[in-house]
């Protein structure tokens, strides 16, 4: 793949052709198909998106040796937050649905011998029931904490009242667990099951484990990097006010 840093001079539709992955991670800053010809500045301005903002996320999932931890560190929290919002409604409204039917196709087909995949089946069931309660934390909980810190430091006002000695170092530890239960689910697909099963869709399945793997492995690597230190930064800032 093409490992180019993509600028604000360069046509989105081009961009897409280079790495048509990134066509969700465009439409969760609101944008959809019909292009035309315009470049990603004319485009972020028409749509008030800050150019800057837009080309870190796209590079940095575009190239996973690529991350502008400073340019993204600038970045104000409610805009990394809305982005991860987003992100977090493609996982549930698509990526989830869309692993659970090609799994449930999978099932269907499978008339008899069908003990491996039943016991996949039991382990995404595992997995996904934890990546929900990981997402659902971070949208009651983590999301709303990092809104009302902003506003806290915005007004130079104490969070003792509502959030007492809470910081955000007690949230984020569990990503290396759920990513690896994903990768072994992959690996079951990958080493151990019997070639009785309909490979195409085997690889449909597939494919949409591994484009999902990618997707939360970015997606992970922003709040780590780069929501958490922020966080950290606001609530210094918040408790020496
Ligand atoms: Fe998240
Ligand atoms: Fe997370």
């Amino acid at each position: 793949m093409n490992m180019k840093i993509f600028i604000a001079e360069d046509e989105l539709s081009w961009i897409i052709q280079q790495n048509y992955l990134l066509l969700p991670i465009i439409n969760r800053f609101g944008l959809s198909l019909g292009f035309g010809d315009k470049k990603v500045n004319k485009i972020c301005d028409e749509k008030g998106i800050s150019s800057d903002f837009f080309l870190a996320i796209i590079n940095t999932y575009h190239n996973p040796d690529y991350f502008p931890e400073e340019a993204l560190l600038s970045v104000s929290p409610l805009m990394i937050i809305d982005y991860l919002q987003n992100t977090h409604a493609y996982y549930l409204e698509y990526s989830v649905p869309r692993i659970e039917s090609l799994l449930n196709k999978l099932l269907e087909d499978c008339s008899d011998h069908c003990t491996e995949l039943n016991m996949i089946e039991s382990f995404y069931k595992k997995y996904n029931e934890e990546f929900l309660i990981h997402i659902r934390n971070e949208d009651e909980k983590i999301f709303p904490y990092v809104r009302d810190l902003h506003q806290y430091a915005e007004n130079n006002h104490n969070n003792q009242v509502k959030y007492g000695k809470y910081s955000i170092r007690q949230f984020e530890k569990e990503h290396t667990n759920v990513d690896e239960k994903l990768n072994d689910l992959k690996n079951l697909l990958l080493k151990y099951l019997k070639p009785a099963y309909n490979q195409n869709l085997c690889n449909e399945f597939l494919f949409a484990l591994f484009q999902f793997e990618q997707d939360l492995k970015d997606h992970a690597r922003i709040e780590d990097k780069i929501l958490v230190p922020k966080v950290l930064e606001l609530e210094k800032k918040i408790n020496n006010a």
